[in-house]
């Protein structure tokens, strides 16, 4: 069944404003989540410097902010749930100072109403590269707001997660195990609502960006030995296996061969020109 961009877009914010509520404590309780979020934001200082004007695509409640302005950053935000805008900008707002977040409820298909160049790096945390409906036209709108040299860091839910697989397999659900195999945008529940997911590979967000214009920099797979985020009742379980893991991942997760693969990936592209 096709489903049309306006409505991938309207269910996904309404899903996602279904969450806000809880979403900043659930993700910070996440022993996984916690740290694929450290790996994200490392990934983002080893390539902007202090100072560097950062926009960070589907802020969320901007969990991710006060790292960023601890690193010296100027920080603007997107989001399309407004739901999640409101507690990024209160997050915002405890900040004070005259360097807070600048927040707006905007879609990453409308980044054209940036001026051009605006920004020295574009980050994009847990998967809203995952949401969009033209990965082509969304590198070449990344492209276009990123001075010349500016860098994109983003984490991307992977296609081939080989703890969801087994996970999976093991239950007879072969399905549910090939999910993320799917070409077209998949529902995902979340609570009440529904989140049109595209799964990628890193080779496919790579060669869309690179059409735009972007060199690959780095690659890094994010939950390849260490299981995912929603295995949190194992985790808690097995907190020390977890945690060893956890250091396990972000050792092999770099290494050529692994880093395909994955709960989620880093990726780290420059614009070229
Ligand atoms: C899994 S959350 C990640 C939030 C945040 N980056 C973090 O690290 O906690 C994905 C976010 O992307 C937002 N999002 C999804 N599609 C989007 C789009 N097309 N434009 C802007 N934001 C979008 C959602 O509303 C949601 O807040």
């Amino acid at each position: 069944m096709a489903v049309s961009a306006d409505r991938l877009w309207f269910d996904t914010a309404r899903a996602f404003d279904g969450v806000a509520a809880e979403y900043h404590d659930t993700n910070s309780a996440n022993p996984i989540l916690r740290h694929m979020r450290a790996r994200a934001l490392s990934a983002l200082r080893r390539h902007a410097a202090a100072g560097a004007r950062v926009l960070d695509l589907g802020c969320g409640p901007g969990t991710d902010h006060p790292a960023m302005l601890e690193a010296g950053y100027s920080v603007t935000a997107i989001d399309i749930s407004l739901e999640m805008v409101c507690r990024a900008q209160r997050r915002a707002d405890a900040t004070g100072g005259p360097h807070r977040p600048t927040i707006y409820c905007r879609s990453i298909d409308q980044l054209d109403t940036f001026e051009p160049g605006t920004f020295d790096a574009v980050f994009s945390n847990f998967g809203p590269l995952n949401c969009v409906d033209d990965l082509d036209r969304t590198a070449r709108l990344v492209h276009d707001v990123l001075r010349p040299g500016g860098v994109f860091v983003a984490s991307v839910i992977g296609r081939v997660c080989p703890w969801e697989i087994g996970l999976y397999l093991s239950r007879g659900n072969v399905a549910r195990a090939l999910l993320r195999f799917r070409q077209t945008a998949v529902p995902v529940p979340l609570k009440d609502g529904t989140v049109w997911t595209r799964y990628y590979t890193p080779g496919q967000v790579g060669k869309a960006f690179v059409r735009s214009g972007f060199i690959r920099s780095e690659l890094h797979a994010l939950g390849v030995v260490a299981p995912p985020p929603y295995l949190e009742a194992f985790a808690a379980r097995q907190p020390q296996l977890v945690d060893r893991l956890l250091r396990l991942d972000a050792v092999v997760g770099g290494w050529p061969g692994v880093r395909g693969f994955g709960d989620h990936f880093l990726t780290v592209m420059r614009r070229a020109d």
